[in-house]
C-alpha cells in the first residue's frame, strides 16, 4: 500500500525540482542577455528617471516574489521529507543546495540592476505560472498524504474506540469507513471549526451523531433520524407565504452577526409597528394565494470584507441611508412571510451558495428566487461564483441609493462614452436597480420606512417648544453655515445632534449622537428641521416632516451632479439634484420650505410664514410600513425579469405621450401628472405599434446609437427604432427629435405602482 505512494511521491518531487530550477535559469539566461541589450540602449539617462524609480519597485516586488516562491518550494520539501522518513531518502538536500546557490546568483545578477521592463514583467508572469504550478503540485501532496492517513487509519481502525456510556457503539454493518472516520474525527475534529458549528464537542456522541446526519459514513443512532432532503424540497417547492405576525423568527440570525447590529436595532425598535402594518394591509388586500420565496440578502456594504465599516461606523454619526433601508426590507420580507438567509460575510455566501470551502459539506442548499445586494455585494457575488453567477443574474436586485442610469449600467456605451466610474457598467437591466427615492424611473423605486408618530394622543403630550433641530451629527457640515444659523437663532432656540467634539455656535443646544427614537422625540417638540445643504437626500427630512416639524430645504447652486460635485462623482447617473432633498422639495409648503440659505430675506420669510402656521404630521404613504408592504409584494409578486415573455405592468396602463424636441420621457411624462414606464418601451419599438398611437411613420430605421429611441423626426416621418434593449431609457432627451414615450399613471403616494398594478 505504502511502496507506490511514495514512488509518486518521488517522482514528483524530482519533476517538482527540475521544474523549478529550469524556472530559475530561464530567468537567468534572460538576464544576461538583457545586460548585454541595456549597454546598448541607455543613452538617455534623464528621461528614464523616473521610469527608473518605478522599476526599482517592480524589482523589489520580483525580489519579493522569487523569495517567497522559493519559501513555498522549501516548505514542500520539508513536508515531503518529513512524510518520507522510512525510505531510503533521495538526494533531496542536493537539489535544495542548488537551488539555494541558484537563487544566490540570481540575487547577484539582480543587484547589478539595469533589467529591463519587460524582461521583468516576463519573468513576473513566468514566476506566477510557477507559483501556480506549487500550489498544485504541493494541494496534490496534501491529498496524498490525506489518503495515505486514511489507509493508517483503516489499517488501526481495529484499534478499540472508548466506548461511551451514553452512546453505545451501533452496528457498523454496511458503514465500513465509519471507525476509521470516528478515530479520525476524534483527533482532528479542532482542526477546522465547521465540526463544531455542526455540534461536534469531542465526545463520541458528538462526533457519531455528525458523522451519520451530516455526512453518511456512520449508521444513524436508534432514536435519532436521518433529516430527509425530501421534506426540506418540499419547504422549498410549494408551500404559501402567511402575513406574519412577529418580526421574532427574524432575531436569531440577526443576533448572530455583529455586522448587523445595528440593523436590529432598527428592526426591533420597530416590531409593532411593522405587525400591525402587516395586519392592516392584509384586511385591505386578498394576500392569500402567494408563494413563499426564498431570499437572499445580501448587503455587501457590512461586511467585513468590503472595509467599508459603515456597521460600525453607524454608531458614530456615520451614514445611515443604507442600513435604514435593510433594516426595512428585511423587516418586509419577513412580515410577507418568505423565507429570508441572511448574510454579512463571505463565508456566509459561500456557505449558502453551497460552495464547499471546509472540511464540512455545505448547508442544505435552497432554490434561490430573488436576490437583494449592493453593488459591492454583487461584485463579492461574482467573485465567489465565477462565471456561474449568470444563472443568478435575472433574480438580483442590487440596491443603489442614488440610482444607475442606462448609459451607465451599459458597458460598452460607457466605455465609447467615457462614463466609466467604479459603479457602472454592470449591464443589468436598468430596473435591476432599487432606488433609495424615486430617481430614474428607470430604476426601480425601493425606498424605505420612515418611524413617526404613532397616534394623535402622542401628540398632545409633547407640547411643541419654540425650537429648531439642524440636521447635521459631523462637524463639517456646520463649516460656514454661522450667518445661516444666527438668522435662525434670532427666532428659535437651536438644537443639534452633533459629534460632541465638534465646534459648533455655542448656543447651540448640543444633544451629541443619540438613538433614532431619541431624535424623534426632539424633532416633536420642534417646530422647524433645519437643513445645512448638506447631506444630500437622506432619511432625515422626511422623519422630520412625519413629526410635525417643517423642513428648511436648502437650494443647491448651481445643482449638483456627477459632473460638478465631489460628493456625485464616479456615481453612475448624471442626474441634477436641485436642493438638499429633492423629493421633499415636491412636497413642498408648507411642510417643506425650499431656500436660498445665504439669502437672509428669504431665510426669514420662511421661518416667519412657519412661525405662523400649525401643521399635522406628513408622511407620504409610500414611507409608511404599510405602503412598503404593499409596494415590495406586488414587486416580489409582478416583477419578472427572468422571463422573456412576462410583462408588467399590465399594456392597459399604458399612455403614449410625445415628447417635445428636448424633452425627456421622464419630463413629458411628469408634465401629464403620469410617470415614464420603461418596461413599456418594447411595446412602443414597432412602427405598427406606432400607427396605433398615431404616429405615422412612412420610414424607419434601427439603431443602437441614442438612448432617446423610439422617436421620429415630425418633418420626415421618419421613424428610429432601438435595436438594444439596455438602451432604452426615461431620462435622456434630444433636440432634434421628438420622442414617443411610455407613460403610466400612478396610486397618489404610491409613485412604484400604477392603478390597475394591485
Ligand atoms: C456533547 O454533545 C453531546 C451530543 O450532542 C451531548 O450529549 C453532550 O452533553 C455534549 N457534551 C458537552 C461537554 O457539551
Ligand atoms: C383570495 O383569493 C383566492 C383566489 O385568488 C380565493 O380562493 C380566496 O377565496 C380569496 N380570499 C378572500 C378572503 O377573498
Ligand atoms: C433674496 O431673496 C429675495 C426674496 O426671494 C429676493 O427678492 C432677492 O433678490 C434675493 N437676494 C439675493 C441677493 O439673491
Ligand atoms: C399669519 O397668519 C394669519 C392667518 O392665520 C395671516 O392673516 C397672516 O397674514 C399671517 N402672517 C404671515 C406673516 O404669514
Ligand atoms: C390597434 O388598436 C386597435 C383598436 O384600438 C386594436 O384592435 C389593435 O389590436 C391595435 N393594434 C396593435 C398592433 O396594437
Ligand atoms: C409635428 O408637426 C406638426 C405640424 O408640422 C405639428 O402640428 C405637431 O405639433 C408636431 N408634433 C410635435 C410632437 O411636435
Ligand atoms: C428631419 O427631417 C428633415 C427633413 O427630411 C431633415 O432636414 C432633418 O435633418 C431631420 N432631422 C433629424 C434629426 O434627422
Ligand atoms: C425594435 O424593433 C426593431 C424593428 O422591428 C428590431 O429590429 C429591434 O430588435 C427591436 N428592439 C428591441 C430591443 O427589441
Ligand atoms: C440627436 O439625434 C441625431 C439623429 O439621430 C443624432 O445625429 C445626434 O447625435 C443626437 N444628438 C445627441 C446629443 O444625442
Amino acid at each position: 500500500m505504502k511502496k507506490p505512494t511514495h514512488t509518486l511521491q518521488r517522482i514528483m518531487c524530482v519533476l517538482l525540482a527540475f521544474g523549478f530550477i529550469w524556472c530559475l535559469s530561464l530567468p537567468y539566461f534572460i538576464l544576461g542577455n538583457a545586460e548585454q541589450e541595456d549597454t546598448g540602449v541607455t543613452g538617455n539617462d534623464r528621461l528614464v528617471r523616473p521610469d527608473q524609480v518605478w522599476k526599482e519597485k517592480k524589482e523589489g516586488r520580483a525580489k519579493d516574489r522569487m523569495k517567497s516562491i522559493v519559501k513555498v518550494v522549501d516548505d514542500l520539501l520539508n513536508i515531503v521529507e518529513a512524510a518520507d522518513d522510512f525510505a531510503p531518502p533521495l538526494p533531496l538536500r542536493d537539489y535544495k543546495a542548488e537551488l539555494k546557490t541558484l537563487q544566490i546568483e540570481m540575487e547577484t545578477e539582480k543587484e547589478k540592476g539595469k533589467m529591463r521592463n519587460e524582461m521583468i514583467k516576463e519573468l513576473r508572469s513566468d514566476k506566477v505560472h510557477l507559483q501556480q504550478q506549487v500550489a498544485y503540485l504541493e494541494e496534490l501532496l496534501k491529498l496524498q498524504a490525506e489518503n495515505r492517513e486514511k489507509t493508517i487509519q483503516q489499517a488501526k481502525s481495529e484499534d478499540q474506540i472508548k466506548e461511551d456510556g451514553n452512546c453505545p457503539l451501533p452496528l457498523m454493518d454496511g458503514y465500513p469507513d465509519c471507525k476509521g472516520k470516528l478515530k479520525w474525527m476524534k483527533e482532528m475534529w479542532k482542526t477546522d471549526p465547521c465540526y463544531s458549528r455542526y455540534g461536534v464537542n469531542g465526545s463520541l456522541c458528538s462526533i457519531l451523531i455528525y458523522l451519520s446526519e451530516i455526512e453518511s459514513w456512520c449508521p444513524v443512532l436508534p432514536g435519532r433520524a436521518a433529516p430527509s432532503p425530501q421534506a426540506e424540497n418540499s419547504e422549498a417547492g410549494s408551500d404559501q407565504a402567511v402575513i406574519r405576525d412577529s418580526l421574532d423568527g427574524l432575531y436569531p440570525s440577526l443576533e448572530n452577526r455583529v455586522q448587523f447590529r445595528w440593523i436590529h436595532q432598527r428592526i426591533q425598535s420597530m416590531g409593532e409597528v411593522w405587525v400591525k402594518a402587516g395586519r392592516s394591509l392584509s384586511a385591505k388586500y386578498n394576500l392569500t394565494e402567494r408563494k413563499a420565496k426564498h431570499i437572499l440578502v445580501h448587503p455587501g456594504a457590512v461586511t467585513d470584507e468590503s472595509g467599508f465599516r459603515i456597521a460600525e461606523a453607524a454608531f458614530n454619526g456615520g451614514p445611515l441611508g443604507e442600513l435604514v433601508q435593510w433594516s426595512d426590507l428585511i423587516s418586509t420580507l419577513q412580515i410577507l412571510g418568505h423565507h429570508l438567509h441572511l448574510s454579512a460575510s463571505i463565508p456566509d455566501l459561500q456557505s449558502f451558495l453551497g460552495i464547499k470551502t471546509s472540511g464540512c459539506p455545505p448547508h442544505s442548499k435552497v432554490e434561490v428566487n430573488l436576490i437583494y445586494t449592493d453593488i459591492i455585494g454583487l461584485k463579492q457575488f461574482q467573485n465567489v461564483l465565477k462565471t456561474s453567477w449568470i444563472k443568478y443574474k435575472c433574480m438580483i436586485r442590487v440596491l443603489d441609493t442614488f440610482g444607475t442610469e442606462p448609459d451607465f449600467n451599459h458597458a460598452v456605451w460607457a466605455q465609447k462614452h467615457n462614463l466609466r466610474g467604479p459603479f457602472g457598467g454592470l449591464n443589468l437591466i436598468p430596473a435591476q436597480f432599487y432606488t433609495m427615492f424615486p430617481h430614474t424611473p428607470d430604476n426601480t423605486f425601493l425606498g424605505f420606512v420612515v418611524p413617526h408618530q404613532l397616534n394623535a394622543k402622542e401628540s398632545e403630550q409633547t407640547k411643541r417648544q419654540n425650537q429648531a433641530l439642524v440636521y447635521g451629527k459631523r462637524a463639517e457640515f456646520w463649516e460656514g453655515k454661522e450667518s445661516y444659523l444666527d438668522i435662525i437663532h434670532k427666532y428659535l432656540d437651536v438644537h443639534g445632534t452633533v459629534d460632541v467634539s465638534s465646534r459648533i455656535p455655542n448656543y447651540v443646544k448640543n444633544h451629541g449622537i443619540i438613538r433614532g427614537t431619541e431624535v424623534q422625540a426632539l424633532l416633536r417638540q420642534s417646530k422647524v428641521f433645519v437643513g445645512l445643504s448638506f447631506p444630500y437626500e437622506g432619511p432625515a427630512p422626511l422623519e422630520a416632516i412625519a413629526n410635525g416639524c417643517a423642513f428648511l430645504n436648502p437650494r443647491l447652486f448651481p445643482p449638483q451632479s456627477s459632473l460638478n460635485s465631489q460628493f456625485f462623482k464616479g456615481k453612475p447617473n448624471i442626474r441634477e439634484v436641485t436642493s438638499q432633498h429633492p423629493y421633499a422639495e415636491a412636497i413642498g409648503e408648507p411642510y417643506v420650505w425650499t431656500i436660498d440659505m445665504y439669502n437672509k430675506t428669504e431665510v426669514e420669510k420662511a421661518l416667519t410664514a412657519i412661525l405662523n402656521q400649525s401643521i399635522e404630521p406628513y408622511l407620504p404613504y409610500e414611507f409608511t410600513c404599510e405602503g412598503m408592504l404593499q409596494r415590495v409584494n406586488v414587486l416580489i409578486e409582478k416583477q419578472d425579469l427572468c422571463s422573456s415573455t412576462a410583462s408588467w405592468p399590465p399594456l392597459s396602463a399604458l399612455q403614449v405621450v410625445q415628447a417635445e424636441a428636448g424633452t425627456s420621457c421622464k419630463q413629458a411624462c411628469q408634465k401629464m401628472g403620469l410617470i415614464c414606464e420603461p418596461a413599456f418601451f418594447p411595446h412602443l419599438n414597432s412602427t405598427r405599434n406606432l400607427a396605433n398611437y398615431s404616429v405615422d411613420c412612412q420610414t424607419s430605421e434601427v439603431s443602437d446609437s441614442d438612448l432617446v429611441l423610439p422617436a421620429f423626426n415630425n418633418t420626415s416621418k421618419h421613424c428610429l427604432l432601438q435595436s438594444d434593449p439596455l438602451l432604452f431609457s426615461c431620462v435622456r432627451s434630444n433636440q432634434s427629435l421628438i420622442r414617443i414615450c411610455p407613460c403610466r399613471d400612478y396610486i397618489k403616494d404610491q409613485i412604484a405602482l400604477c392603478k390597475a398594478c394591485i
